[in-house]
């Protein structure tokens, strides 16, 4: 895997003609393009193979599957015949998944979403043991990992902990990832490209920070070199 493998934008966008426009763009820079809710229910499933025609190598579809198990399985059949590299459920959810051919689709388990802090997860009433983001990511990650998932969605911050908890090949993707400088929007637990790496992430989704910035095709290269610059401090040569 290269560092550009590594990186996985988030076509956080409401057309199908905008995310064409990202992928031609960006697909020299990125490895996997992300379609998440906003594209898939604006655009409808058919945007799955626009954004494939368009030149993503490799497709996650993000829908964070929540539901019951008869509509969860019918769900992800439906998913994974979209012809996609990646898709997402709720850790939680994921033990429903565990018999089924999802086309050769990798299932994440979603933890904790990063734009949770201790605050929401004490609002939302979970036990004070549980009010710790990482304490609530490391009992879902091993959820996920028992129910035979690929891997799963946290921030960097818990990439060590997890990466300890769920070994060498497991895939660990960290969004809410922001340079050094930059903007947080309604992320609370941000880390850079760089620390995540080195951390134990082996992916990283970006989304504001590329889409908005000045040059896209800039941005997307610093967020390349911050993970080579991560895996060089995770293993130096
Ligand atoms: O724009 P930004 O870089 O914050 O985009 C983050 C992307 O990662 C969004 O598409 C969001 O849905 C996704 N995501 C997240 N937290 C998770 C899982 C996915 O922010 N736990």
């Amino acid at each position: 895997m290269t560092p550009r493998d590594r990186l996985i934008f988030a076509l956080d966008v409401d057309t199908a003609d905008q995310a064409e426009n990202l992928v031609r763009l960006l697909a020299p820079e990125v490895g996997v393009f992300k379609v998440g809710l906003e594209l898939f229910v604006s655009a409808g499933p058919e945007v799955v193979g626009r954004v494939r025609r368009a030149g993503a190598k490799a497709i996650f579809l993000d829908l964070k599957l929540h539901d019951i198990p008869a509509t969860m399985r019918a769900a992800a059949r439906a998913a994974a015949g979209l012809g996609v590299e990646l898709i997402t459920c709720h850790a939680d959810q994921a033990g429903i998944f565990e018999d089924m051919d999802l086309h050769g689709a990798s299932l994440l388990g979603v933890t904790v979403l990063t734009s949770l802090g201790a605050d929401e997860l004490k609002a939302m009433g979970y036990p004070p043991e549980l009010q710790d983001p990482q304490a609530l990511v490391l009992r879902r990650a091993s959820l996920a990992l028992a129910a035979g998932c690929s891997g799963v969605v946290c921030s960097g911050r818990e990439a060590a902990a997890v990466r300890n908890l769920l070994g060498t090949e497991a895939l660990i993707i960290c969004p809410g990832i922001r340079p050094a400088s930059g903007e947080v929007h309604d992320q609370k637990r941000v880390m850079t490209p760089q620390r995540a790496l080195a951390a134990g992430a082996s992916h990283i989704v970006v989304g504001r920070p590329i889409r908005t910035a000045p040059d896209p095709v800039a941005a997307a290269q610093a967020m390349v070199q911050g993970i080579a610059q991560g895996l060089a401090e995770r293993s130096p040569a």
